[in-house]
C-alpha cells in the first residue's frame, strides 16, 4: 500500500464494474463489501464462483476473499464504510437517455451514512449527474461527504489487467481531499491519475468511448470502399495506424461494434447532445454506419445465394467479441433476426455464449462445435474472431457444407488459403 490508508470500501453493483473494481480495490489491500439485489448472484459469489466469464478475476476474488464478501443488505456493506462506489448499470430508456433509477436507489440507500467520506461513480452517467448527486446528498444531510466521477476505461476479456495497468485514472471532483482520498485508493496501480471538474470527468468518459467508435465506422466504410476499388483495407489500417498521430488501435474492420457500452454510450451521448437543442452529426454517422455495417453481411450472402429463404446458415461466435460471454448488443443477435426474418435457418456455435433462452436464440439452433454447426449448411458467417476458429479443419468443414459460402465477418482467416479448400470467401474490405 505504500503509506496509503487502507480503507473500507462498499461496492453497490455486482457486474462486470463492480465486480472487477471490488476485486481490484481487495487486491490494492483495502476491504470490500460488494452489494447486489440479485440473490442468486451474491449466493454464487459467496460459495466462491464468479457469475461472469472475465479472465483473472475468478482467480483475483479467491486470493483476497478474507479482504472481500458479498452481500444482499445496503446497510450491512456500508457498516462501517468510507467510499462508496456507485457501479450499478444505467441501461437506455425510451427515450435513449441513461435510465438512472438504479443510481438513484443506492443513493438514497445512503441517508444516514454519515460515517462515509466520499460517493464515487463508476456507473457511465450522462454529463451533469454529479450536480443533482451532490444536491441530493446535501438534502440528506450528507452534505460533508465527498463525490467524485471515476470512470471505468477498462474492458470486457482484459478488464483486470486494465484496471490494475490503465493508460489513465480520471478524477472528476470539486474538493480536492476528496480527488485525494480515491486517488490515494489507487496507490499500487500502475497508471498516471488525471484530476479534473466532475462535468467533465463525466465527459471523457462518453467521449472516449465514442471515439473508439468512430474509429471503428471510419475504417469500416474505408473497408466497404476497398471492396469497390480493389484496395485492401488490411494494407490500408496497418499502414494509417503506424502514423503515431492516428496508432493502429481500433482500426480492425469487422461486422460492426457491439456490446454493453459503444452502443449504449454513443446513443447516449447523442440524446445528451439532443437535449441541449445540438445534433451530434458525425457520431450519428458513426451510429447509423455501424447499423448498416452488420445488416450488409447478410446483403452479401443474398448476393451470393439468390434468397436466404429455406438457407442453412451456420453463425460462428455470438458473443460481442471474443474471452467474455457477454451477448448484450452483439452483432451476431442482428444477424439471426435478419436471417430468420428472411427465412433462412440459423445454426450457431460459441464457447462461452448461453444464449438459448433469449429470442431470437430460442429459433436457433446451437452446436457444440463450428464443425456442426456448418454440416448441411449454405454458409456460415465468422462473426467472433474466437481463436478456436483458426483451428478448426477447414478442408473437412467445406466438405461437410452444402455450399461453400464463408463470409469472414472479422477477417479472421487467410483468403487465398480457403479459396484454394474451394470456399466462396468473403471478407470485410479485402479483394
Ligand atoms: C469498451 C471500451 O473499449 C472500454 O475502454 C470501456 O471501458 C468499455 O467499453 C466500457 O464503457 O465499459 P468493451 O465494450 O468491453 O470496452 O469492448 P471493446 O474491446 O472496446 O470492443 C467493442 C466492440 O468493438 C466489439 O464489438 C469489438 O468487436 C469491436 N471492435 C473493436 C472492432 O470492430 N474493431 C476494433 O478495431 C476494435
Amino acid at each position: 500500500m505504500g503509506g496509503a490508508p487502507v480503507r473500507k470500501v462498499a461496492v453497490f453493483g455486482a457486474g462486470y464494474i463492480g465486480l472487477v473494481t471490488g476485486a481490484c480495490l481487495a487486491d490494492l489491500g483495502h476491504r470490500v463489501v460488494v452489494r447486489d439485489i440479485n440473490p442468486e448472484k451474491v449466493e454464487l459469489l459467496r460459495s466462491g464462483e464468479i457469475p461472469i466469464y472475465e479472465p483473472g478475476l475468478g482467480d483475483m476474488v479467491a486470493q483476497n476473499k478474507e479482504r472481500l464478501s458479498f452481500t444482499l443488505d445496503a446497510q450491512e456493506a456500508l457498516d462501517g464504510a468510507e467510499v462508496v462506489y456507485v457501479c450499478v448499470d444505467t441501461p437506455p430508456s425510451a427515450s435513449g437517455d441513461a435510465d438512472l433509477s438504479r443510481v438513484w436507489s443506492v443513493v438514497r440507500s445512503l441517508e444516514g451514512a454519515s460515517h462515509l467520506k466520499a460517493v464515487v461513480m463508476k456507473s457511465t452517467v450522462p454529463v451533469g449527474t454529479g450536480s443533482r448527486v451532490r444536491a441530493t446528498l446535501d438534502g440528506a444531510g450528507l452534505g460533508h461527504v465527498g463525490y467524485a466521477s471515476n470512470p471505468e476505461f477498462t474492458a470486457e476479456g482484459t478488464a483486470v489487467r486494465d484496471f490494475l495497468h490503465p493508460d489513465r485514472i480520471v478524477i472528476g471532483a470539486s474538493e480536492e481531499a476528496t480527488a485525494r482520498l480515491i486517488s490515494d485508493l489507487h496507490q499500487g496501480v500502475d497508471g498516471p491519475v488525471v484530476v479534473m471538474d466532475v462535468r467533465s470527468a463525466e465527459m471523457v468518459k462518453l467521449a472516449s468511448n465514442a471515439l473508439l467508435a468512430t474509429k471503428i465506422s471510419f475504417i469500416n466504410e474505408i473497408a466497404t470502399l476497398c471492396e469497390k476499388t480493389g484496395a485492401d483495407v488490411e494494407h490500408v489500417a496497418r499502414a494509417v495506424g503506424l502514423d503515431h498521430r492516428l496508432g493502429h488501435h481500433f482500426l480492425r474492420p469487422g461486422i460492426g461494434w457491439g456490446g454493453s457500452c459503444f452502443p449504449k454510450d454513443s446513443e447516449a451521448l447523442r440524446q445528451l447532445a439532443s437535449n441541449t437543442g445540438y445534433h451530434l452529426q458525425l457520431l450519428s454517422a458513426v451510429i447509423e454506419v455501424n447499423n448498416l455495417q452488420k445488416r450488409r453481411a447478410i446483403q452479401r450472402l443474398k448476393d451470393e445465394l439468390g434468397t436466404l429463404t429455406g438457407m442453412r446458415v451456420a453463425l460462428l461466435g455470438l458473443t460481442f467479441k471474443p474471452g467474455t460471454d457477454d451477448m448484450r448488443e452483439a452483432p451476431s443477435t442482428v444477424l439471426a433476426s435478419r436471417l430468420l426474418a428472411e427465412g433462412a435457418e440459423v445454426h450457431c456455435w460459441d464457447p462461452m455464449a448461453r444464449p438459448a433462452e433469449v429470442e431470437p436464440w430460442r429459433s436457433t439452433l446451437q452446436h457444440v462445435s463450428p464443425e456442426l454447426a456448418v454440416e448441411g449448411a449454405d454458409a456460415a458467417i465468422v462473426v467472433t474472431e474466437w481463436p478456436q476458429l483458426k483451428e478448426v479443419d477447414w478442408a473437412r468443414a467445406v466438405s461437410m457444407m452444402r455450399r461453400p459460402l464463408l463470409f469472414d465477418g472479422r477477417n479472421l482467416l487467410n483468403p487465398g488459403a480457403m479459396r484454394a479448400l474451394g470456399f466462396t470467401y468473403i471478407s470485410v474490405g479485402r479483394p
